[in-house]
């Protein structure tokens, strides 16, 4: 197949799964990062997939970034805005900074990326978006205004481009996990996250590569009919 795939925040977490999900399903994967030099070199080093190193809340570094993956791999064919951060407290002691902070990365970074691989998506009359919002951009999380409303948003933009990508053979869709076992959800304090476990019925948190799979179902050339969808992964604790 050899299609090119690139996993934005995808050298840990979830998009780490993704990553490797997608080189295994046969894609050439590109992962990228922001912060973690340590984990991404570990990461190349397991998997043999490449890293690159740039933040999706920077317009023009996606776009150098982007023309990079390009030029090493070729035409990106399936862009995973997976990258996401939380910057959680109670809206009356949330600061600007940390409204913002989740807002460039987690709502405007779609913008930021997809802007740089649609033009040639819409040439080559192929593409697959898929973007990572959130059970809690869903139905609301104390501690959560500024991630909730990214996470909401993210949905609206996922409407708004499958609308515009659905006659170019371009699909656009979103995934909303509920709680997986990452580094983010084990930062919630012990308390709080064996309240959240309780209220998921199957008992137990998800793990990244129940997310993977879901990426790889909605990448597939036989996911065509699909687009504008949330597909929801949340082991039952929200229903839609
Ligand atoms: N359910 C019910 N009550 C909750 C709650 C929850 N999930 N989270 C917080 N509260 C309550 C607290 O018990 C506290 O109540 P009291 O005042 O009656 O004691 C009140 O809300 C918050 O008070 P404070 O502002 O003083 O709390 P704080 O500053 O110590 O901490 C917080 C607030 C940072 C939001 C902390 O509660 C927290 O981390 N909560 C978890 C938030 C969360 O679920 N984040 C998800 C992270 S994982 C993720 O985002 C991935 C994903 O997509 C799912």
């Amino acid at each position: 197949m050899g299609r090119v795939a690139l996993v934005t925040g995808g050298t840990r977490g979830i998009g780490r799964a993704i990553s490797v999900a997608l080189r295994d399903a046969g894609y050439k994967v590109a992962a990228n990062y922001a912060g973690n030099d340590e984990a991404a070199r570990r990461f190349t080093e397991e998997t043999g997939i490449p890293a690159y190193k740039w933040s999706v809340a920077d317009y023009e570094a996606c776009k150098e970034g982007v023309a990079k993956v390009e030029a090493d791999l070729g035409p990106v064919e399936v862009l995973v805005n997976n990258a996401g951060i939380t910057r959680d407290a109670t809206f009356h002691k949330m600061t600007p900074e940390q409204w913002r902070a989740v807002i460039d990365t987690n709502l405007n970074g779609l913008f930021n990326m997809t802007h740089q691989v649609w033009p040639g998506m819409r040439e080559r009359g192929f593409g697959r978006v898929i973007n990572i919002s959130s059970i809690n951009g869903q139905k609301g999380q104390i501690g959560q205004a500024n991630y909730s409303a990214a996470k909401a948003g993210d949905l609206g933009f996922t409407k708004a481009l499958a609308l515009e990508g659905a006659k170019k053979g371009i699909t656009v869709n979103a995934i909303a996990p509920g709680y997986i076992a990452t580094d983010m959800v084990m930062a919630v304090p012990e308390k709080i996250r064996e309240q959240i476990i309780a209220q998921i019925p199957v008992g137990r948190l998800g793990e990244p590569e129940e997310i993977a799979r879901c990426v790889v179902f909605l990448a597939s050339d036989e996911a065509g009919f699909i687009t504008g969808s949330t597909l929801t992964a949340n082991g039952g604790q929200y229903m839609v």
